[in-house]
Parts: C-alpha cells; sequence; structure tokens
C-alpha cells in the first residue's frame, strides 16, 4: 500500500522512518516533509491545509491511507472531507473527526468533557467578553500563580501563567481583544496544579485502545527548565516514576472514562490521542489532551514500538485493533533536539548542516530542514531530533549527546539537561 503522511517535522520523518520498515508498505509519501522524509519517501509539495491539493495527492499518487501529523488539518475537518467524498471515502485517514478533535481544538470543549466523565483535572471557569468583570473577579478568589489559556487552537502559546494578578488581569484582556486571534473569543481561568509532568499516548480504533509507551518531554528552551515554552527540546521514553501503580491509575481515572466519554457521546475517534498529564503527589491529572502524536515525543515513542506500526494502524482504520500485536522495547530512548539560536523568538534559516553522515548508533530525526543547491540547511527553529537507545537512560542520553556534539551548524544550540530531574 502506498501512505500519505501529512505534516514537516521530527514526528512525520520519525512515522515515515517506521513504515519504511513495513513489508507491506509500498511507497510512502511526505507532504510538505522535509529534507529527512525525502529520504524516508517522497516529499510532496502540498499544503495540508488545502483538502483539494491532499486530495490530488491521495489521486494522483494510489495513496491508501493517510496520516495526519499536525492538529490543524484535523481540527478544520479534514477526516470529515475525506468521509464526505465519493473517492476519498474508501481511503482511511488516521487521525479524529472534527467534532472529536475539539478535544484539542477547544479546551473549553475538552474541560466540560472532563467534567462530564469525572476525569481528574483542574478547577476551572470559561469566561468572553461579556463576562470580563466576572472573569477578573473569579481571578481575585484565586491563588497565585494564576493559569489563562486561549480556548482554541494558538500553536502552544495560547497557555500563561502569571504570578501578579494585576497583569493576569491584563493578560486576560488582551487574550480577549484577540492576542491569539479568535483563538481567545473565549478564556479560561484554571486553578494552577504542583507536580510533575508527562505525555500519555494511545492508538484506538474508536472501540478499543493500546497503550502506547509514556514520555517526558521538557518544554522549556533553558537547562534547568527555564526561559520560553517552546514545541520542546528533548524527550525521554520510558519515565521511570510511571510504574505500574501510576499508570493504572491513568487507566482507570482517566483513558477508560474517555473512552467511555466518547462513546457515550457518539463521537467516533480513530488516531492518536495523547493525554497531556501532571502527577501531583502520585495522583494523575489531566493537563490538556492532544488529538496526535507528540512532538519530540514520537521521536522517542515510535522508536521503542518493535512492531510494525502498519498492521496497528490497518488496525485503527479496520476497526480491528484489539487483534492487532503491540509489542514495546524495554530500552530507554532519548531524543536531543538541535535548534537554531533564538528559537523560539527569532532565529535564521539556511545554515549548512555538517556531519550527517557521521553519526553512528542513533538516528537523526529531521525537524526543520529543507535541500538547497544539493546540501542540508535548516529552515526552522527546530532543526533536528537525535534519537538513541540505552539499557538505561544514561546510556541513551550518553548517544543522544555524543552525536549531537558531531553534528554543526551556525548558531547551533541544543539544551545539555536533557533527562536531567529523572
Ligand atoms: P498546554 O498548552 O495546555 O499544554 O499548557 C502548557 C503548559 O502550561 C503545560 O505543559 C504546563 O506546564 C502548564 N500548565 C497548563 N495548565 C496548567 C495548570 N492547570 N497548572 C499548572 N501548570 C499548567
Ligand atoms: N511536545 C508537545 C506537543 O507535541 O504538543
Amino acid at each position: 500500500m502506498n501512505i500519505l503522511i501529512l505534516g514537516a517535522g521530527g514526528r512525520e520523518h520519525t512515522l515515515a522512518w517506521k513504515l519504511a520498515q513495513s513489508k507491506k508498505v509500498n511507497r510512502i509519501f511526505v507532504g510538505p516533509g522535509n529534507a529527512g522524509t525525502s529520504e524516508a519517501g517522497t516529499n510532496l509539495k502540498i499544503d495540508p491545509e488545502n483538502f483539494q491539493e491532499v486530495k490530488n495527492a491521495v489521486v494522483d499518487n494510489k495513496i491508501g491511507m493517510v496520516i495526519a501529523g499536525p492538529e490543524v488539518p484535523l481540527v478544520a475537518g479534514i477526516h470529515d472531507f475525506f468521509i464526505n467524498d465519493p473517492y476519498l471515502r474508501s481511503v482511511p485517514l488516521i487521525g479524529p473527526v472534527s467534532s472529536a478533535a475539539r478535544l484539542e481544538g477547544s479546551k473549553d470543549f475538552a474541560k466540560a468533557f472532563m467534567s462530564r466523565y469525572n476525569i481528574p483535572t483542574a478547577a476551572y471557569k470559561t469566561f468572553d467578553k461579556s463576562s470580563l468583570r466576572q472573569a477578573c473577579d473569579f481571578l481575585k478568589t484565586l491563588e497565585p500563580p494564576y493559569v489563562l489559556k486561549a480556548d482554541g487552537l494558538a500553536a502552544g502559546k495560547g497557555v500563561l501563567i502569571k504570578h501578579d494578578i494585576q497583569e493576569a488581569e491584563k493578560e486576560l484582556k488582551a487574550i480577549i481583544d484577540g492576542k491569539f486571534g479568535p483563538a481567545g473569543r473565549k478564556v479560561l481561568i484554571e486553578q494552577f496544579l504542583k507536580g510533575v509532568e508527562l505525555s500519555v499516548f494511545i492508538i484506538t480504533d474508536g472501540k478499543s485502545y493500546k497503550l502506547l509507551p509514556e514520555a517526558k518531554d521538557y518544554k522549556r528552551a533553558g537547562e534547568g527548565d527555564t526561559g520560553l515554552n517552546t514545541g520542546g527540546m528533548g524527550a525521554v521514553s520510558p519515565v521511570p516514576f510511571a510504574d505500574n501503580d501510576f499508570m493504572e491509575k491513568v487507566r482507570q481515572r482517566i483513558i477508560d472514562p474517555t473512552m467511555k466519554g466518547l462513546k457515550e457521546e457518539k463521537i467516533e475517534f480513530k488516531g492518536f490521542i495523547y493525554f497531556g498529564l501532571i502527577s501531583v503527589k502520585g495522583d494523575p491529572y489531566v493537563i490538556e489532551y492532544n488529538v496526535r502524536m507528540g512532538d519530540p515525543e514520537a521521536e522517542v515513542v515510535i522508536p521503542r514500538i518493535k512492531s510494525d506500526l502498519f498492521e496497528l494502524l490497518e488496525g485503527v482504520a479496520n476497526g480491528d485493533l484489539d487483534k492487532r500485536e503491540l509489542e514495546i522495547d524495554e530500552r530507554f530512548v532519548s531524543t536531543v533536539m538541535l535548534v537554531s539560536e533564538g528559537y523560539p523568538g527569532h532565529y535564521e534559516k539556511g545554515r549548512d548542516i555538517f556531519g550527517l553522515d557521521f553519526t553512528n548508533n542513533c538516528v537523526v530525526f529531521h525537524a526543520g530542514t529543507k535541500v538547497a543547491d544539493n546540501k542540508v540547511v535548516t529552515s526552522g527553529g527546530r532543526v533536528l531530533a537525535i534519537s538513541s537507545w540505552g539499557k538505561t537512560l544514561q546510556e541513551a542520553l550518553d548517544g543522544s549527546y555524543r552525536n549531537a556534539g558531531i553534528i554543526s551548524f551556525d548558531n547551533i544550540y541544543y539544551r545539555t539537561d536533557i533527562g536531567f530531574d529523572l
């Protein structure tokens, strides 16, 4: 079968790398992809948010399955577009329909869903322009820090945590006044939870699910988890504190009630669910749902799947996931993200990347790269994710860091402390 992966980052390169190992996969296409995906498959110059372009690519390349990497096309309804199109109807798309993608696309929807099914999460209230006064009054009843969230998709920037109430009020008004565009028409004010975060993933065909390896993502730009929030500077899997007891609580209190809620509300979910969790004194709470794999979590989770990923995705498409095998590699995998200095703020692009042919005992997943004049150059803030395996976390990290030292480009930056807290 020919497969089309939508997206352009490290997650998509990882999916392409893994699917290329399946005997059942014939050709892999990635749209638009990056320099790395052009080695694992064929890049197509398409915009995943332009559904007609996606359709043309599916028809032209006899695609039998489409995997949506990022959330934006899912929230915008790409799966619904497939279902409603006479040709595309028979082509499975991995990723939920828009009514289910609201779990990520609307924080207000996700919180109300969690309330309906008693899923542990921070207390909250939602406000809009007409209830700005009540929002400010509500802030006064809370202890700092104050957590403000734009309801809609804001490219990972829509959450603000403020220690000062005046600043929180100012930001609240700015969000409602359009700081994040229409995503901020509604704002959530949440109770602050103190704990350790981790990411848990399942794949589901809407009926049963399989638990994938959990991961910890390092979101802040600076050492010791300081500085600005980024898409993720590195990740590790497994997460030592997520032992059997903890994961049993996650299943019983979070995953199972989520599946039950989706079924009760007749929301068919086919794809990945990413539970952004926080462990508060050993009890898991949901910080957010995402309706896709994480990035850079994919770069450590997918390398730990020993089974054929295509077989699992075929199970999602056919609705017989319960009959498919999932075997997990016991070893640790770490990934270290090499970024362009300045990220997540301003950074330069188009810098030559050296050393890619000299890495060993690792996989280098491309995030923001492209081929220009037959050379691989930087084309994004997050450039490369270096994933390594090890019997211990330290051994995995040593592999990622040794290889990080082999690669160079102008203004390279990476955190040297991934996994420091585990
Ligand atoms: P999100 O975009 O929802 O993942 O939020 C971004 C980050 O903000 C999370 O990874 C947490 O570190 C933090 N955060 C979000 N909600 C809360 C909360 N209720 N309590 C504490 N930290 C939070
Ligand atoms: N690494 C966080 C995310 O994918 O949303």
